[in-house]
């Protein structure tokens, strides 16, 4: 489920609705819009209603009755309910069908993806409901629902306000939900959504109070938020289970087997890589090259055509591609990412086949040789630089990935590069001088070949395959590794196979399932802090290991990300290209391109990142930041425009903020501190490399700052900008199993040692974004695929 950004940056804000008068057969009185929510060519109008108490009712005000009626397209669907203008950090009600019935949820989501179940203390009777062939209907009281506090994390108020608007999100699906017969049936992204503001005053009503005696009735059905359920979010039959799902009471147990082929049909293994991403994929790769034998265990279904995947639109039918493999199809995971991104992080990622290097946009910067500073003796850069070589001679960089040498829609390299250079700041090949990452700027590198994807999946995973050493399995969760002390004998796990897969004497596992999937595992198996493996405990208890063998290590806290912030400008030159039609209604002649040349804007990743610009600021603590200002074709912010550019500054490698991932009682990874300027110092950098750039743009008249308005303070304009991951992420997660030589045994930081081992462990390993230091320059996946050529060499 994923609500509208509109509002995230306060922009003005048009409601389209017209509401009126409406009373239902019961007698209630609501203040009401009908409204199109396009989820089928053809649909009738969807209907939102609000009734409120008196304004004299005061101990009524937290709450209000509400009217949905829903029309069902054939695909099926659910519709959901924000109670404020965005869908993180606020109540969400989630309605859905099961048959004739109209089931409901509560539920809440820290971030744009799938909402974990809520755990406060919102309760919503059914006043009525219906369904017919095309509409399901529901009337409903909501107690609790105007403030809400999801436990630990944040809380927040809209009591409605004389002479306001209340304002209320609505989403809805062309997907039924998963498992809809159980409250917590799992949801897939939504297909559109919408804001209204409802006028409070024409909302209220004196005769509320004996409304809600209608709830009194004895068909009436009171649903409560609950903590202990699991979210059950599975997204696709062919997915395993999430155990989330899979546990559905407190008597959890192992996985019966049930399903899937016998793991231990497997045999035994040297080495059990866990996650086929960018570490795990060239790691595994590269170590078939001992002649051991090498398993790799992905979660998820196939993503390129190349391995089987499946997934594309009509006109990529018939040919060896899928949407993966094709650039500028990148970005429809933003509308539907059911069966690819990971349903149980709070967060963005790939959760299939190479991992981000399937999902991700392809940008592939050889990494700045003080990425590798903060790593301890043995992956310095000078220890580096040979892997680094063997990476990119695999994978080179691309700045052209069009076979017929033309950049597509790079207008904004001109106009900012222009004011760049004639301020001082160097053009370079930032795969040429990696170092330059101060007052430089440049061209997209990609690791695109042929204008198709490439990357790991294309290179080091067809050497893989070719051995008979190798094996790959898909559609298998690693749930945990099995121990004794700190010896893995094997790991357990669950979807197309399931049970116990066992380690030769001497054999290896490695984690290489991204940092949120790492500390996952290591929760599960006994490893972490004791408050995270107390919450396993209880959500699995016939599965985790003894306390008393409990391996207590500080996976998870050390977390970073790049903080970024967005500026949203406009420019008679720019031209945006409609990225999202390319797949449902495409430009003909652009296809026929791509499918007989591989050229044209399809073999650029969408939406087109025509300049990137580096800058390196010092802090008033006298640390130096690293700033990559990343700039991407096409509005944000809720500015429509067809010459729109957003541009986000990433404050990267320097940055001292840290925060936390945790788990919850559903067996979901949340970020539970958020990293991103929780130091002054690293606050103060971006804001003064803000200034700078807002400085410079200003010189060129034909620039049209529209967020923030020309002549913001910047400082009032971060004071306003919400420090959210689903604000400020980059999805460049790192560090959460942070590699250094204080162990976190005794009170250090680090989780894994300078052998990639985790410490107190013999023969567990972790390599992968989670291990990283501290957060890098650039966009990280090529220095992950480096440390993963480097850990080949010590695995
Ligand atoms: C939308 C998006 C865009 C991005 N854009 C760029 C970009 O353009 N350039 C760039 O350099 N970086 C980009 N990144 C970041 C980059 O892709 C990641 O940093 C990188 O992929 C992380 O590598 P990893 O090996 O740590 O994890 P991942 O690549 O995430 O791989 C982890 C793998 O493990 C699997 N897995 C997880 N848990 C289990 C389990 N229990 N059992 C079995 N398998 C499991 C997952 O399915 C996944 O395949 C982007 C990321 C996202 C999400
Ligand atoms: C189905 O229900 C909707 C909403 O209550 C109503 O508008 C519509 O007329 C009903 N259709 C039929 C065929 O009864
Ligand atoms: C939120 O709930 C937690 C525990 O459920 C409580 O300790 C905290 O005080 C509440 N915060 C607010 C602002 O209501
Ligand atoms: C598709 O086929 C072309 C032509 O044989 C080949 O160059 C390309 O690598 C293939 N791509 C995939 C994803 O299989
Ligand atoms: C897998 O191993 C664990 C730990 O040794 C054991 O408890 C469990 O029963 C095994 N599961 C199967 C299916 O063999
Ligand atoms: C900018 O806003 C801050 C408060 O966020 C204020 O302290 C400062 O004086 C303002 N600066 C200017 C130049 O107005």
């Amino acid at each position: 489920m994923k609500f509208a950004i509109a509002l995230l940056g306060g922009a003005s804000l048009a409601f389209g609705q017209t509401f009126s008068s409406y009373k239902n057969s019961q007698g209630i009185t609501f203040w009401q819009a009908n409204f199109g929510t396009r989820v089928a060519a053809s649909i009738p109008n969807a209907q939102f209603g609000l009734a409120l108490p008196p304004a004299s009712a005061t101990s009524l005000n937290d709450e209000y009755i509400g009217h949905l009626a829903v029309p069902i397209p054939s695909s099926g669907t659910w519709m959901g309910i924000a109670h404020a203008s965005q869908m993180p950090d606020n109540l969400l009600l989630l309605t859905w069908l099961n048959g004739n019935k109209v089931m409901t949820d509560f539920r809440y989501a820290t971030d744009y993806l799938t909402p974990a179940e809520y755990t406060g203390n919102a309760k919503l009777t059914v006043l009525s409901s219906s369904v017919n062939s095309t509409f399901y209907e529901l009337t409903y009281r909501c107690e609790h629902c105007w403030t809400w506090n999801q436990t630990g994390q944040v809380a927040g108020s809209q009591l409605p306000k004389a002479g306001g608007n209340q304002i209320v999100g609505w989403a809805e699906a062309t997907t039924t939900p998963t498992n809809p017969s159980v409250q917590t049936a799992g949801i897939v992204q939504h297909y559109a959504d919408g804001l209204f503001g409802v006028a409070v005053d024409s909302a209220r009503n004196s005769a509320y109070t004996s409304w809600t005696a209608l709830g009194a009735s004895p068909t009436s059905v009171t649903t409560t938020a609950t903590s202990s359920k699991p979210t059950g979010s599975v997204t696709s039959s062919s997915k395993p289970t999430s155990s989330a799902s899979a546990t559905s009471s407190a008597a959890a147990v192992a996985p019966s087997c049930t399903s899937g082929t016998a793991a231990s049909s497997l045999g035994s293994w040297d080495y059990v890589v866990v996650g086929g991403g960018a570490g795990g994929i060239p790691l595994a790769a590269k170590l078939t090259n001992t002649g051991k034998k090498v398993l790799l265990i992905e979660r998820g279904n196939p993503s390129s055509g190349r391995q089987g995947g499946q997934l594309k639109p009509t006109w990529l039918q018939g040919t060896n591609l899928t949407q993966f493999d094709v650039p500028g199809l990148c970005n429809e995971i933003y509308v539907s990412s059911a069966g690819i991104t990971c349903p149980d992080y709070g967060v963005l990622a790939g959760c299939i086949l190479g991992g981000g290097t399937a999902v991700n946009a392809g940008l592939w910067w050889k990494p700045h040789p003080k990425d590798f500073a903060a790593f301890p003796s043995g992956w310095q850069s000078s220890d580096m630089q040979a892997a680094i070589s063997r990476v990119f001679a695999k994978i080179p960089f691309t700045e052209v990935p069009s076979s017929d040498g033309q950049f597509y829609q790079m207008q904004a390299y001109g106009v900012l590069g222009n004011i760049l250079g004639r301020n001082g700041w160097g053009a370079v090949t930032a795969g040429n001088t990696p170092e330059q990452k101060t007052l430089n700027y440049g061209h997209a590198e990609n690791m695109f070949s042929h204008g198709e994807r490439g990357g790991p999946m294309a290179t080091y995973l067809v050497d893989a395959m070719a051995k008979n050493n190798f094996k790959l399995i898909l559609n298998t969760m690693v749930d945990r590794i099995t121990r004794t002390g700190g010896t893995a004998t094997g790991v357990t796990v669950e979807g197309a196979y399931c049970g116990n897969i066992t380690l030769n004497a001497g054999g290896k596992v490695i984690l290489s399932a991204g940092a949120f999937g790492s500390p996952k595992v290591l929760f599960r198996s006994g490893i972490g802090p004791a408050d995270q493996l107390t919450i396993v405990q209880a959500a699995e208890p016939g599965a985790m290991i003894a306390s008393s063998q409990w391996i207590d290590l500080p996976v998870g806290k050390s977390l970073q990300d790049h903080a970024q912030t967005d500026i949203v400008w406009t420019q008679s030159s720019i031209q945006n290209y409609d990225f999202n039609a390319a797949f449902t209604n495409p430009i003909a002649s652009d296809t026929q391109a791509y499918l007989s040349k591989r050229a044209g804007i399809l073999t650029e990743a969408a939406p087109v990142f025509p300049i990137f610009a580096w800058h390196e600021v010092t802090g008033p603590d006298g640390i130096a930041r690293q700033i990559q200002w990343q700039v991407r074709n096409g509005p944000s912010h809720g500015i429509s425009s067809s010459n729109g550019i957003t541009q986000t500054q990433y404050l990267g490698r320097g940055s001292t903020s840290r925060g936390r991932t945790t788990i919850n009682s559903a067996l979901n990874m949340v970020v539970s501190t958020v990293p991103y300027y929780q130091d002054p110092n690293d606050l103060a950098a971006a804001q003064t490399s803000m200034s700078i750039m807002l400085g410079l743009m200003k010189q060129d008249s034909s620039i049209n700052m529209q967020y923030p308005a020309s002549g913001t303070n910047v400082s009032a304009f971060y004071a306003q900008y919400p420090v959210t991951t689903g604000s400020r992420s980059a999805n460049h997660w790192v560090s959460s199993c942070k590699m250094g030589t204080d162990s976190g045994l005794n009170g250090g930081t680090a989780v894994v040692d300078p052998n990639l081992k985790v410490y107190g462990t013999n023969n567990i390993y972790v390599l992968d974004a989670s291990i990283i230091p501290e957060i890098c320059s650039a966009n990280p996946s090529a220095l992950i695929v480096s440390l993963a050529e480097r850990a080949s060499d010590i695995l």
